[in-house]
């Protein structure tokens, strides 16, 4: 651990989770000593984040996300563990340890610098003799030398050691070119370059560090783009492609693209606020990102089904965070890039100027589905429009798209109006009545919310979490000799947490969500919190553990004799000559 125990526990006592939490969600009482508001992770109309002033963690009940009052900084303000230690450290005056011999840190800046001499190295290859081919590509997209620089866009040669042996020359081993992503492990064991004969954009932060590397393919072809793997330093849904230039201009807007070709094409003809995300659909982390800059979001997508599916979805997520959305119309291109060239800058900024609101935009997509001349058309077409304007916030916003919506059918206002209301009634009954069940049915919990984690073997985890709860709340039991290795765990995310806290435990560390929060992921805290809800029998530790334990070997008893059962089905299938 990077920073000592006493200063993290000192860090946290004068956070109380309650004040922090409080200037980013407004909280109040719901049940018991437990504060509730609306979760800031994920959109929601009724809340489900919980924040337990006696445990001092919080709990989101609708997505799971959960932990102390430093993962509930890390999560929002979109830092990494030491960073969010010392924000923390700001607000309460606290002068923050020198850390010494901090390994994790030092990682993190030699991948920095690994980094810098990567994007160094491409950008070099760009001139040289062999990235002819990356220059004509360039050429042909209409991408300048200025745009290049700019954006630091470099060439990955075609060659399958040429960024390897170069970084080696320089000092760096294979173990961090692969902790980097920029080199990957063959079958025989040799590491090879990830980024061949591809067009480099380098990613960079806010404060202008290099994380990753977008690279597209020259033409046509699959995959188009290529992004550097989940790092130390790289997390593709918290970061924006070009927002290091986006955030420094004055248009007072971001304008959101998909591709990195259209955004080096928009800042090339002066539109220097557009950004893109990094191969994914836009996530709460980078829309809480981007508000830090802008109060206004401009989307720009592809003119394509998809984009049009994906438009809807950033929507929903940037009108969460109060930024005002606008949708751009890209009529007679397919994309901001084949705009600018087919019909000029000029163009497109009167596309910006006249660009619809939200609601107009989704409005339009959903007239555009129906012919309102075809009687069952326009009933279809009233049913999706009430259904949609019910969703709106804002009672004016109803009653003005009401009447918008009774001009197009060709029908009464007040009937449309009336319709909305009904509908929206019923839509906000529903939702609190959905709450309430999920809230009492715990075994809907029963999986973790994160996707990734779900459980083979729900009987076994069900004890495994047992464990990991007697374990959390009472650490002298890590001696105990009856405690199982964590191979005898059927969930491997529930055996690292258990490893973790035993280790810890065993060395007589305290086990706090500030002590667990620099060695747990994010994804892992929030399913330690999510398992602490439960009761556990504390006042017979050591029975509830041996029955946890017997559970656990029933379950892997069951699960062997399935394999056996089926390993001699399969037996018997060869035997008898039958495939597969
Ligand atoms: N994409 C990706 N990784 C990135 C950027 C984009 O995987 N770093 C994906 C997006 O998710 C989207 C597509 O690439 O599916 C966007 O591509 P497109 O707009 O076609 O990319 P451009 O760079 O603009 O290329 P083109 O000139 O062909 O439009
Ligand atoms: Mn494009």
């Amino acid at each position: 651990m990077a920073f000592p125990e006493t200063f993290l526990t000192e860090l946290t006592e004068r956070n109380d989770i309650v004040e922090v939490v409080s200037s980013y969600v407004r909280l109040s009482k719901k049940s018991g000593s437990n504060l509730f508001g609306l979760c800031p992770f994920h959109s929601e109309k009724t809340p489900s984040f919980s924040v337990s002033p006696d445990k001092q963690i919080y709990h989101c009940f609708g997505c799971g996300k959960g932990g102390g009052v430093i993962n509930f900084i890390m999560e929002i303000e979109n830092l990494s563990f030491p960073e969010a230690v010392e924000f923390l450290a700001r607000r309460v005056n606290m002068p923050v340890p020198e850390q010494e011999n901090d390994r994790e840190s030092k990682k993190r800046s030699r991948m920095l610098a690994l980094n810098k001499d990567a994007a160094r190295f491409f950008y070099e290859q760009l001139s040289a003799p062999g990235g002819a081919p990356a220059r004509d590509y360039m050429q042909r997209r209409q991408i300048g030398r200025a745009t290049a620089t700019n954006f630091g866009i470099g060439y990955a040669p075609d060659s399958w050691d040429a960024l390897r042996s170069a970084m080696k020359a320089k000092g760096y081993s294979d173990f961090e070119l692969f902790d980097a992503g920029l080199v990957r492990k063959g079958k025989s064991g040799g590491f090879y370059d990830t980024f061949r004969s591809r067009l480099m954009f380098p990613v960079i932060d806010v404060r202008g560090n290099v994380i990753g590397f977008s690279g597209r393919i020259l033409g046509d072809g699959e995959p188009k783009y290529m992004n550097s793997p989940e790092t130390l330093v790289f997390n593709k849904s918290r970061n924006l492609f070009a927002l290091n230039l986006a955030k420094k201009s004055k248009s007072g807007y971001i304008i959101l693209s998909e591709g990195n070709i259209d955004v080096v094409s928009l800042h090339q003809a002066g539109f220097d606020s557009a950004v893109a995300s990094l191969g994914t659909s836009l996530t709460p982390e980078q829309a809480r990102l981007i508000s830090r800059y802008t109060g206004e979001v401009i989307i720009a997508y592809d003119n394509d089904g998809a984009g049009i599916k994906a438009a809807q979805r950033a929507i929903g997520i940037l009108e969460k965070l109060d930024l005002k959305v606008r949708v751009l119309r890209l009529t007679g291109a397919k994309d901001p890039d084949e705009f600018i060239k087919l019909k000029g800058p000029e163009a497109f900024r009167n596309l910006l100027e006249g660009s619809e609101d939200q609601i107009d935009y989704r409005l339009r997509t959903i007239t555009d589905q129906y012919v309102l001349t075809e009687p069952d058309q326009k009933v279809d077409f009233l049913k999706e429009a009430t259904g949609m304007l019910a969703k709106l916030p804002g009672a004016v916003e109803r009653q003005v798209y009401a009447m918008r919506v009774a001009e197009l059918a060709g029908v009464k206002g007040e009937a449309v109006a009336d319709e909305v209301e009904r509908r929206r009634r019923r839509m906000l009954g529903a939702a609190r009545k959905n709450e309430a069940k999920a809230q009492s049915r715990p075994e809907r919990q029963l999986q973790p919310e994160e996707k990734s984690f779900r459980y083979e073997d729900p009987a076994s985890a069900a004890a495994e979490e047992g464990l990991i709860r007697l374990l959390y709340l009472e650490p002298s039991l890590a001696n105990n000799a009856a405690l199982p290795p964590p191979e005898d765990f059927s969930a491997p995310v529930l055996a690292h947490i258990y490893t973790v806290l035993r280790d810890k435990a065993r060395r007589g560390d305290s086990l706090s969500t500030a002590t667990l929060s620099g060695e747990l992921s994010g994804q892992e805290m929030s399913l330690l919190v999510q398992l602490l809800q439960k009761p556990e029998r504390l006042s017979s530790g050591e029975r509830a553990m041996s029955d946890y334990i017997a559970k656990m070997r029933e379950a892997k008893d069951i699960r062997d004799s399935k394999n056996d059962l089926l390993g001699y089905l399969k037996k018997q299938r060869e035997k008898m000559g039958i495939e597969g």
